[in-house]
C-alpha cells in the first residue's frame, strides 16, 4: 500500500475512533442507559474524552520521534480538532444543560471556583489554536504559528489541574493523566545539537502543513 493510502486509512481510523464516544453517548441517551444522574454522566464523559484526545494529540510527536513513524504526523490535526470538539461540547453541556444558561451563575462559578476557572481558561486558549489549524494560517503565521500552538501545553496543563481539583476524594485518574503528560513532556526534551546539524534538525521539525502543535 502506498503512503498516501496508508495516511488516508489512518485518518479514517481517527475519524471512527473520534466519533465513537459521541455515538456511544447518544446511544446511551436514547436507550436510557446514562444512569441516575444523566446530566453529570454526559458532562464527565465529555470531559474525559477531551482530555484523552489532548494527550493522544500530544503523544504523536514523541511517538513519531521514538519510532520513526512519520506517517503519524498528519494525524495531529484531526485528533487535536476532536479534542477541541469534545471540549466545546463539555463546556456547552455545562453552560446550557447543567446551568441552563444562567449567566450570573456561570460567571460566579468561573470567578469563585478555581477548578472551573482553570478549565475555562484551558478551553479559551484552545480557541485560537483551532481557528489557526488550517494550512492557510500556517502559511500566514510562519514561525509565529509554532509559537502560538505551544499554548496547547498550557491548555492541557490547565485541563489537568481542573481535573485534579474537581475530584472530591479519589485522585487516582487525575494522577495517572498528570503522569502521562509529564512523561510526554520529558520525551520531548532532546540534547542540544551544535551548529549546522541542529539547524537541519530544526528545519526538519517545522510543520509541513500539518498543524496542531509539535
Ligand atoms: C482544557 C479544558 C478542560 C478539560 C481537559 C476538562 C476535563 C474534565 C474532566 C476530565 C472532568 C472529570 C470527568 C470525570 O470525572 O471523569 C471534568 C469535569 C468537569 N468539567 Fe471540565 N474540562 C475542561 C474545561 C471545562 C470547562 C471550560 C468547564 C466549564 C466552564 C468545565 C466544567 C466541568 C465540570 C462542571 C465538571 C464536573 C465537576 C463535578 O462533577 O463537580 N470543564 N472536566
Amino acid at each position: 500500500m502506498n503512503k498516501k493510502r496508508r495516511i488516508l486509512l489512518l485518518k479514517g481510523l481517527v475519524w471512527l475512533l473520534g466519533l465513537a464516544p459521541a455515538v456511544w453517548l447518544v446511544w446511551r441517551g436514547f436507550t436510557d442507559r446514562l444512569g441516575a444522574n444523566a446530566i453529570e454522566e454526559v458532562l464527565h464523559r465529555l470531559g474525559d474524552t477531551s482530555l484523552i484526545a489532548l494527550l493522544v494529540a500530544l503523544s504523536i510527536t514523541p511517538v513519531r520521534r521514538l519510532t520513526g513513524w512519520n506517517i503519524l504526523a498528519p494525524l495531529r490535526r484531526p485528533i487535536g480538532l476532536f479534542a477541541f470538539f469534545y471540549l466545546t461540547m463539555h463546556f456547552l453541556w455545562y453552560a446550557v444543560i447543567d446551568e441552563e444558561l444562567a449567566l450570573e451563575f456561570i460567571i460566579e462559578d468561573v470567578i469563585e471556583r478555581p477548578y472551573i476557572l482553570a478549565g475555562f481558561t484551558g478551553w479559551l486558549l484552545l480557541i485560537p489554536l483551532a481557528i489557526t489549524s488550517t494550512k492557510g494560517w500556517i502559511r500566514r503565521l510562519k514561525k509565529n504559528w509554532q509559537r502560538l500552538h505551544r499554548l496547547v501545553y498550557l491548555s492541557t496543563g490547565l485541563g489537568l489541574l481542573h481535573f485534579y481539583w474537581q475530584v472530591k476524594a479519589d485522585t487516582y485518574w487525575p494522577i495517572v493523566a498528570i503522569t502521562v503528560m509529564v512523561v510526554l513532556m520529558l520525551l520531548r526534551i532532546r540534547p542540544r545539537k551544535p551548529g549546522r546539524e541542529r539547524e537541519r534538525t530544526v528545519a526538519a521539525e517545522r510543520p509541513r502543513q500539518e498543524p496542531l502543535a509539535d
